[in-house]
């Protein structure tokens, strides 16, 4: 795929629906009593793995467009799958889905591709193990993963990483267990499990970065509409911040605060971004996004703010170049353990088109006021980088050719037909 300079960022577009919320309705839904109806599910591969492995699993579905009807098999009711579960490039899909499992009395064994059989599973298979489910993995920590189900005992539990995928499977391991679980997280990560969880009838209760859920509630499926996914919408924000002259309006976008984190950073660096019509009706709050092409300052993310920012951060290093100081960030060693090591990804492609960049363990500083060449870059089939390096090919002085671009199926597969339906091009 190649991408070509633009002059400036001109539309009025929508995302497709969250990937991290569909997963966690379509679960949800396959838990709970009776029928649930997703609106706007994500069109994404990833949320469809979600649906593979719960057809595997007896759970019943239809398909219409973006609407998925789940029929719900209650708790603990899943069948006894024929096959391995293939999760395909989704790490939420195992992390999730191995949290039920836990309580559930059938053996399960997930396999996935080569970026998700590269990646940690450790961090769920310890808590798991302590609510009493068995599990089996490569080197204990790698797929495949086996999860024997059984009965489970509430644990109380402190994360040693800001995860919101272990909190989740945390939490659904939970509301099979018998008793009240607890959980702590270090830092807040999105709260999109006990959202969709109490919108289902789940007693769960938050305390600052304490978070309870009470074993045995059953659920009652319900009607649910996934709001416009932020972290695809990321792209087309950094794109127009970045092209002076831009003005584009993004229609319907998911608004919870643990997703915004890039949202605030941009605006305190100066970026002009108005939002309009946020409503919450009881679940997650959405509305629309208007962003301008603006100067940016530039600024240093680190601490707390990083599980917030995860996703964004290889297109925030990209714009860092269009940024008065540069863009810096620390403490997200967490970016190596993703569908690539992200770190290392973002920072070889920017070399590769001419760029400054400083790697650290734990993150990298891209120094402002650079100009990207042309060149070839390598999306190591990692549907983020392929889409921060588009992003960068907008900014380039000559045309970016992105390799394994379709690796943006993973979550947003109409995202260069979208991108070239608001580019303003220079010629
Ligand atoms: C996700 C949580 C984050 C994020 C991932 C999706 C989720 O991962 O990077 O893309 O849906 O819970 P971690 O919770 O492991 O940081």
């Amino acid at each position: 795929m190649e991408v070509r300079p633009a002059a400036r960022i001109q539309g009025d577009i929508a995302m497709p629906g969250d990937k991290s919320i569909s997963h966690r309705l379509a679960m949800i839904g396959s838990i709970a009593d009776g029928t649930t109806t997703i609106y706007n599910f994500a069109a994404s591969a990833d949320s469809h793995s979600t649906l593979s492995c719960l057809l595997q699993l007896g759970v019943g579905f239809q398909e219409t467009g973006s609407t998925v009807i789940i029929q719900g098999r209650g708790l603990g009711s899943y069948r006894p799958p024929a096959a391995e579960l293939d999760a395909g490039n989704s790490g939420t899909t195992v992390r999730l889905m191995s949290g039920i499992l836990a309580g559930t009395p059938i053996d399960a064994t997930f396999v996935g591709d080569e970026s998700l059989s590269r990646r940690p599973m450790k961090r769920i298979i310890e808590p798991l193990r302590i609510f009493g489910a068995a599990l089996e993995a490569r080197n204990d920590n790698f797929l495949p993963l086996t999860v024997h189900g059984g009965a489970l005992k509430a644990i109380d539990y402190t994360l040693p990483v800001a995860s919101a995928q272990v909190k989740s499977a945390i939490l659904l391991a939970g509301l099979h267990a018998r008793g009240r679980t607890r959980v702590v997280e270090p830092a807040p990560t999105r709260n999109h499990t006990e959202i969709a969880l109490r919108q289902f009838g789940a007693d769960v209760e938050t305390d600052g970065g304490v978070i309870e859920i009470e074993g045995g509630r059953r659920l009652t499926g319900q009607g649910v509409t996934v709001p416009g996914d932020v972290s695809s919408a990321a792209f087309f924000v950094a794109a127009a911040l970045g092209l002076s002259g831009s003005r584009l309006r993004i229609r319907g976008v998911g608004l919870n605060p643990t997703r915004t984190g890039f949202i605030n950073l941009l605006e305190d660096m100066g970026a002009r971004i108005a939002i309009e019509g946020l409503a919450d009706d009881g679940g997650e709050p959405a509305g629309n996004l208007l962003i301008e092409g603006s100067e940016l300052a530039g600024g240093e993310i680190r601490g707390s703010w990083i599980p917030n920012v995860i996703d964004e951060i290889p297109v925030l290093a990209v714009l860092g170049t269009r940024t008065r100081s540069g863009i810096r960030i620390r403490d997200a060693a967490e970016l190596r353990t993703k569908e690539s090591d992200r770190i290392q990804a973002v920072v070889e492609n920017l070399q590769r088109l001419g760029v400054q960049v400083e790697a650290f363990d734990d993150g990298l500083f891209v120094p402002g006021g650079q100009s990207i060449h042309g060149g070839i870059v390598d999306s190591r089939g990692d549907h983020r980088i392929a889409m921060a390096f588009a992003v960068a090919g907008l900014f380039a002085t000559g045309p970016v050719t992105i390799e394994g671009a379709p690796c943006v199926d993973v979550s947003y597969p109409d995202f260069f037909k979208v991108l070239s339906q608001c580019v303003r091009s220079c010629e």
